[in-house]
């Protein structure tokens, strides 16, 4: 076709080149060190992820074994739900029943997770459900920052392609590796933060709220701001 404008990732490759061309040449007009190159590079990433899609990200994660949880793990819990969802549930990482079923909060916690969903005024199927690590962790331990650190990437990758409106992280683990703090839940819930441009609730675990009932009332605070910023009426 004539006049198609060029693709901004050619337009990128261009620029790059000519840094690199620059460099060797030792032009000192513009940075065009290692590590501006480098940052040049990640530009691409956004326009890339775009032509990414659930499917192929599930596709690259393949029966992985990129760190050692998968020696004990039964099933690899991707994520599940709608990949348009205006709301996505981060949770820590799949439990025994999880692992079972490669789906991610179907036992215990899942089913009070399921009717927090439903007091919301919406279905599993309509949000989106991920976890921060993709494989259980032995006996339900924490995950490990290296395992975090490995893992993590592809969460990103689903919420980039999702981009929902909002994210509600559950529970400690969850929040705190999003929002990259070490501030306790308690003092983080209450309020929208932002990830990467999404408004983040923090909100206690379920599973904490199974321990701990007298603090469902503060996850039902949390729920509530934002179904009234989804618009969805109590
Ligand atoms: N707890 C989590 O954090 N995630 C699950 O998927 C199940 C329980
Ligand atoms: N500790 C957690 O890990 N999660 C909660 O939701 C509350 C306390």
């Amino acid at each position: 076709m004539e006049n198609q404008p060029p693709d901004m990732i050619s337009v990128l490759d261009d620029i790059l080149n000519t840094c690199r061309q620059y460099q060797r040449q030792g032009v000192s007009g513009y940075d065009c060190s290692d590590a501006s190159r480098e940052r040049m590079t990640h530009w691409h990433e956004p326009l890339n992820r775009r032509t990414e899609s659930l499917e192929t990200i599930r596709e690259e994660l393949g029966d992985c074994q990129r760190c050692p949880l998968c020696r004990q793990r039964h099933c690899i819990v991707f994520g599940a739900g709608n990949p348009k969802a205006r709301l996505v549930f981060v949770g820590e990482g799949p439990g025994r029943e999880e692992d079972l079923q490669g789906e991610p909060f179907v036992g215990a916690a899942g089913e009070l997770l399921t009717r927090i969903i439903q007091a919301m005024k919406m279905t599993r199927e309509e949000v989106y459900i991920g976890n921060i690590v993709k494989c259980r962790p032995p006996g339900n331990r924490n995950p490990l920052p290296e395992e975090i650190e490995t893992c993590l990437p592809f969460l990103k990758r689903q919420l980039t392609v999702i981009r929902p409106d909002f994210i509600v992280a559950l529970g400690k683990v969850a929040a705190q590796t999003l929002l990259e703090t070490e501030v306790p839940i308690s003092r983080l819930r209450g309020r929208f933060h932002l990830f990467e441009g999404i408004r983040l609730m923090p909100t206690y675990h379920p599973a904490y709220l199974l321990r701990n009932p007298a603090k469902k009332r503060d996850v039902w605070e949390d729920m509530k701001m934002v179904m009234k910023e989804l618009g969805h009426a109590l």
